[in-house]
């Protein structure tokens, strides 16, 4: 951490703002537990990403054990970082404010995680559970405000957008089945237009229990979008699978000519997020429809210098290497050559394997090009 200043990082919201003057949306990879590890944020940022989450760290855990935040939390010593939001499990408002201002020196912004369907997650009133406590989200969020405030940190949002010491705090949501009770929520987390409590806020428009194999609901989207948009910025988790299919259009997003289009127009939205896709694909914001040799080779580079346990390593691998989430079903290695790819056991073999695999493989490079 020795080499790294306070200065190297850039307020998210001044990120919103340049992708808005070059009038497209803001590119944001999704919190993945277990892979949106530093490595894979450096990969992303390379193809153009704009802001990078952490995997969610639970709050309480990070706040009471050195090892924890060693493990949860790496950063890199060599150079600015990927611009980064630190995203924290979360139930009691002194917990994240803690949490917080512990990782505010080394990060852009922190985030809540309200979105969160795991079985345990709820049963701890952490993740989807707090959708019913917006007054504790609400807390939570002005706690952690008043914390940061206190250490000296820029919290003003738009107003704090060139200082240096400028920090975000944001939440990321799921949606209800009575979406009455999503606009309570916002409306409660938001708090007052001139001067909101939140800076930005991400919005997953699936319910707790609808799977992720079922279609973001649009029109919630778009109903969310226009009640709120105009208020405070908002992003879109779910099915961005490549920048030239999304499941709806938009005045910033791109939409093949010529197409029969029934998709609904979004005008209020500010940029996407992507989990699944950017994890084969992590150069999908870079415009390619499927995951080229190089995002695989850069992805190896970084793993080397900031390690990752050899097994997620492989794993990352296998989906970057695999036919993707998008239509291009085009994948850099097949099912059986995949299967031996897992039969490595060090990360020696894992690179001999790729470069023998590669010999013959450049045909398939230039069939995922960008569009
Ligand atoms: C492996 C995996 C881990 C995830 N971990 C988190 C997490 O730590 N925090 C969070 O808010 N969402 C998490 N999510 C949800 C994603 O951020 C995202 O909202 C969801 O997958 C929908 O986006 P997608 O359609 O692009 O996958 C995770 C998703 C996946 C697939």
């Amino acid at each position: 951490m020795t080499d790294f200043v306070e200065s190297d990082h850039v307020h998210p919201l001044k990120l919103f703002e340049a992708a808005k003057d070059q009038k497209r949306f803001i590119y944001t990879s999704a919190p993945m537990v277990r892979y949106s590890k530093l490595a894979f944020r450096q990969t992303v940022h390379e193809y153009g990403t704009d802001l990078c989450w952490t995997p969610m760290i639970l709050a309480k855990e990070f706040n009471r054990n050195r090892f924890a935040r060693d493990s949860d939390f790496t950063l890199s010593t060599r150079g600015p970082q990927p611009p980064t939001i630190v995203q924290f499990g979360a139930n009691v408002p002194l917990e994240l404010a803690r949490a917080s201002t512990l990782v505010a020196p080394y990060s852009s912004g922190v985030d809540l995680n309200c979105g969160c369907p795991q079985s345990w997650a709820c049963a701890e009133t952490l993740g989807a559970a707090l959708m019913e406590k917006r007054e504790l989200v609400r807390d939570m969020v002005l706690e952690t405000r008043e914390h940061l405030r206190r250490d000296g940190w820029g919290v003003g949002k738009d107003k704090d957008i060139d200082n240096p010491k400028g920090r975000s705090i944001s939440v990321k949501i799921r949606v209800h089945k009575d979406l009455r009770k999503t606009m309570d929520f916002i409306t409660t987390v938001l708090g007052p237009e001139q001067d909101r409590h939140i800076d930005f806020v991400t919005i997953h428009p699936r319910t707790r229990s609808t799977p992720s194999s079922i279609p973001i609901n649009v029109e919630a989207l778009e109903i969310l979008t226009s009640t709120f948009g105009k208020k405070v910025p908002i992003l879109v988790s779910g099915d961005v699978f490549t920048l030239s299919t999304l499941p709806y259009t938009s005045p910033i997003a791109p939409v093949p000519a010529g197409d029969k289009d029934d998709r609904i127009n979004i005008p209020n939205l500010a940029g996407l997020m992507s989990a699944r896709a950017i994890l084969c694909n992590p150069a999908l914001y870079a415009g390619y429809d499927a995951c080229p040799w190089s995002a695989v080779d850069t992805f190896l580079n970084k793993v080397v210098r900031c390690s990752l346990p050899f097994k997620l390593a492989q794993h990352h691998v296998s989906e970057m290497c695999g036919p993707g989430m998008g239509p291009n079903k085009t994948a850099l290695l097949n099912k059986k050559e995949r299967s031996a790819l897992m039969e490595c056991t060090n990360m020696v073999d894992l690179i001999d394997f790729l470069d023998a695999k590669r010999e013959g493989g450049v045909r398939r490079e230039s069939t995922s090009s960008p569009n």
